[in-house]
């Protein structure tokens, strides 16, 4: 067959920030990944309320008399715990978990490691990188603390040989009290003290991404109900506010994310905004609109914390914008960037499926935004997927309403990405714009990526309409994966990019500037449709499901249940209401339901194709 293109331009304009990418700390994307620090639970904060079997000493061997210490000598009011060293003892800490190969640090041979630790009291410190049998990766380095109040002290450690399995150990002379005990490449990405890890950023640079959308996804709303704990002045089990995460690293307290593994916020809103910039791409937050999916399903009947949060979304346009002599802009450049980081776009909650309720929450913090900041972009949400009555309730009232943009989200088979390249040939013209937040062709195999790209085609043709897509999520640490398919793949010390990441790569370096009209003439082959009624997409999809039925390309069944007898068919769970846990991708989510569920995920597969199914169905 022959494609033709043209005549000239008179298509739409592609934007330079079309293609961006969607950060959030899923799969250690964050600590563990992206963010370099490469001591676990540095400041002694896990606790044992966020998840069995976490405690102060998480991740670190302590052979001596040491104990965790949450009293009012303490480093500050949210970086709690301490370490009490009352005699001589050896501290060692193996860094994140990687179950295939053990947890371990990762060092090369000639590069230098920024070691730092708070302390308290008279005592010699020494600290040394080596295996787990104890064999020398550094010579030592000796510090010695000095008073009785807090104080930071830092040294360099030089690795003598290349090791994936490196510790790292701090032995006392004698009685000390320790917290944020810390070890940094001192090779960042740009060289930035408390930065990146250099192959992932650089990797995420090699994009060439138009903007950064951040910190989540789930991360961000889930929740958000809960009130501020300000007796303790303490976050625990909160959502992800910006305000959690400037200044100082020593005073960012620690909190459990959504994706069940502890953040530091040592990678944070300055981080964030300094990165974008770093890469030359817009900086786009997503703040949680107290609503929460992510399958729980809640909205805040507190207003008091709703105002307090639509302040703070103000506070951050003043933080990332405002002038020095501002009260927040003042501490963005107290942070090291005087210059305002020019955001223009935020984006207000993530996949809410309570429509009504997300709609009320998002029109305050709108109207507040738009009355003090009207040049803002302030992107609206579809809800949870593309199908069903949330996405079409809330796509309504953005069209009637006249919102700047919309947050589309959805992870479908390749047979649906092709099948669906025309999707927005027939949106509105006039109406809201839209932001493609989040999509993957679910696997990551070749053929996955090549849906994408071909449906990227589509989202260009309409970049009148389409302003921003981004594939998701970026990063994933091969031994802690909570979402998969991902765009970058690592470990402890290398990375890897699947083919979704070179399509990626590809539409991000090669942005056009004006859609040109194309005609194809001659016999083209269209997919056949697989069909059937497919909880492709996860746990938090809504619909009934009966009479499932996967049939392949040429007709024949792949799979098929009727759900005749309720808890069989190898679905193994009925759920009556209330509330229950369903399992995906390695996660488990707690979720309150009104009416009788029956959930199972099942994975059937052949060849290229590999479907996740969840059937829900109602009694
Ligand atoms: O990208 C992974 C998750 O998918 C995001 O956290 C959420 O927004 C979506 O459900």
């Amino acid at each position: 067959y022959t494609i033709t293109a043209g005549p000239q331009p008179t298509g739409a304009t592609i934007p330079k920030s079309m293609y961006g990418v969607f950060f959030e700390d899923i799969n250690y994307a964050a600590d563990g990944g992206l963010y370099a620090e490469l001591v676990r639970n540095r400041s002694f904060e896990f606790n044992g309320t966020d998840a069995a079997g976490w405690n102060g000493l998480t991740g670190w061997t302590v052979a001596g008399p040491a104990a965790v210490t949450n009293d009012d000598q303490r480093l500050n009011e949210r970086n709690r715990n301490y370490l009490t060293v009352s005699g001589a003892a050896t501290l060692t800490n193996a860094g994140f978990p990687s179950p295939s190969t053990g947890s371990a640090i990762a060092v090369k041979k000639g590069d230098r490691y920024v070691f730092s630790v708070w302390a308290r009291a008279q005592a010699t410190l020494t600290i040394e990188m080596h295996t787990a049998d104890g064999a020398a990766l550094s010579a030592p380095l000796t510090i010695a603390t000095r008073t009785d109040t807090w104080s930071k002290y830092t040294g360099t450690l030089t690795a003598t040989a290349t090791s994936d399995a490196a510790r790292l150990s701090v032995k006392t002379s004698g009685a000390v009290k320790l917290d944020e005990i810390s070890l940094f490449p001192r090779d960042t990405y740009k060289g930035r003290a408390n930065g990146l890890r250099k192959d992932l950023a650089q990797k995420v640079a090699d994009l060439k991404p138009g903007f950064v959308r951040f910190p989540g996804g789930c991360l961000v709303n889930t929740g958000s109900m809960y009130a501020y704990d300000a007796a303790n002045n303490y976050p625990r089990a909160r959502s992800y506010q910006w305000k959690d995460t400037v200044g100082p690293v020593e005073t960012r307290a620690t909190n459990k994310n959504f994706w069940g593994y502890n953040q530091t916020y040592g990678l944070g809103y300055y981080e964030y905004f300094q990165f974008s910039e770093d890469i030359g791409a817009m900086p786009l937050p997503v703040l949680p609109a107290l609503v929460t999916g992510c399958g729980q399903n809640r909205a805040t009947v507190d207003e008091a914390l709703l105002q307090r949060h639509i302040q703070d979304a103000l506070d951050l346009i003043e933080y990332a914008n405002g002038p020095v002599t501002s009260t927040w802009g003042k501490l963005r450049a107290q942070s090291g960037h005087p210059k305002p980081f020019g955001m223009t776009t935020i984006a207000v909650g993530n996949e809410e499926n309570l429509p009504n309720e997300y709609w009320a929450n998002f029109l305050k913090f709108e109207s507040a935004i738009k009355a003090k900041y009207p040049d803002i972009t302030v992107v609206s949400n579809s809800g949870p997927d593309d199908t069903g009555a949330t996405f079409d309730n809330l796509w309504a009232k953005n069209r009637e309403h006249g919102s700047d943009m919309v947050d589309e989200h959805y992870y479908n088979s390749p047979s649906w990405f092709l099948q669906n390249n025309a999707r927005y040939d027939s949106y509105d013209r006039n109406g809201p714009k839209v932001f493609l937040g989040e999509y993957a062709s679910l696997d990551n195999k070749l053929f996955n990526s090549l849906a994408e790209a071909a449906y990227m085609t589509g989202l260009e043709r309409n970049a009148d309409v389409v302003k921003m897509a981004s594939y998701a999520p970026l990063l994933a640490h091969v031994d802690n994966v909570q979402w998969k398919p991902d765009m970058i793949w690592f470990d402890n010390d290398e990375s890897w990019g699947s083919t979704s990441y070179q399509v990626q790569k590809l539409f991000m370096n090669n942005v056009g500037d004006r859609v040109v009209p194309t005609s194809v003439s001659g016999a083209v082959v269209q997919p056949k449709p697989i069909t059937g009624a497919i909880g492709l997409s996860t746990w938090r999809t809504a619909a009934v499901y009966d009479d499932v039925k996967v049939t392949r390309p040429d007709g024949t069944v792949l799979y098929s249940d009727d759900f005749t007898d309720g808890n069989a068919d190898g679905w193994t769970a009925v759920q009556p209401r209330g509330t229950w846990t369903v399992t995906n991708g390695g996660y488990a989510q707690t979720t309150t339901d009104t009416e009788d569920t029956m959930v199972k995920a099942a994975t059937i597969g052949e060849s290229d194709y590999d479907y996740t199914l969840k059937a829900t169905k109602t009694a």
